[in-house]
């Protein structure tokens, strides 16, 4: 760990691996697919809404917590759901009665110094997030405000640039340890979200 330069250095190489675990997840291949349906997309939104609807109740109290424990950091954590919900609305898709809910994937969260990780990873999925607005330009035409806004706001959201400059600020000591876990954490747990999803669209 020592060796890295920067907590942020440190966060890259320790999670590449679950990182192209999750980019190569088949519902994450199929975004980026000419081919992909609106149906496809729908499924992805849905999983993607109830994700961030598990995850985000246990991060706020930890990111109050950060705020206090690191208060010069020029950054916010802001909710995903607003657009998730509303490019929900503007597909018609309906609510998740019909899926089970799998307790595997539930990420334990227990300090702040976790969430730092978790939040590299949400804030990080802009990169991704871009290219995938891209490609759903061209596969179905949709942009922002018509049904594509969770993935637009990659674009427009500066979340990842006021988060990396701080990043690269934290000193090595036991919140690099925790940080870490909480990113590999993250990219697995939301891996295994994803497979759950995947399995329970597939058996109907
Ligand atoms: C099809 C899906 C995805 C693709 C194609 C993709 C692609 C990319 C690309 C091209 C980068 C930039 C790499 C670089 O600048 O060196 C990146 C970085 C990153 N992505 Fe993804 N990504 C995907 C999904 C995700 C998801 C779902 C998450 C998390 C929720 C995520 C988290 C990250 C993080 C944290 C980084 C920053 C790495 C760093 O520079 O420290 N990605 N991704």
């Amino acid at each position: 760990m020592s060796h890295h330069q920067s907590l942020r250095e440190a966060l890259r190489v320790a999670t590449r691996a679950e990182h192209k675990a999750l980019e190569a997840q088949p519902l994450m291949q199929r975004l980026l697919s000419p081919e992909l349906t609106l149906i496809e997309y729908g499924q992805i939104l849905r999983a993607q809404r109830a994700y961030y609807r598990d995850l985000e109740p246990a991060l706020w109290p930890l990111e109050c917590q950060r705020r206090v424990r690191f208060p010069d950091a020029d950054y916010r954590y802001h909710s995903r759901i607003p657009s998730l919900e509303q490019d929900c609305q503007v597909l018609q898709l309906p609510d998740d009665h019909d899926i089970e809910a799998s307790l595997s994937q539930r990420q334990p969260l227990h300090s702040p110094e976790e969430a730092l990780g978790v939040l590299y990873v949400l804030e990080g999925a802009s990169q991704g997030g871009r290219v995938i607005a891209r490609a759903l330009n061209r596969s179905l035409g949709l942009t922002q405000g018509s049904g594509a806004d969770f993935f637009h706001r990659h674009v427009t959201q500066d979340g990842w640039a006021r988060l990396c400059p701080w990043l690269e600020t934290i000193p090595m000591d036991g919140t690099w340890h925790c940080a870490l876990t909480g990113a590999k954490a993250t990219f697995t747990g939301l891996k295994a979200h994803f497979d759950h999803w995947q399995r329970q669209l597939s058996d109907r």
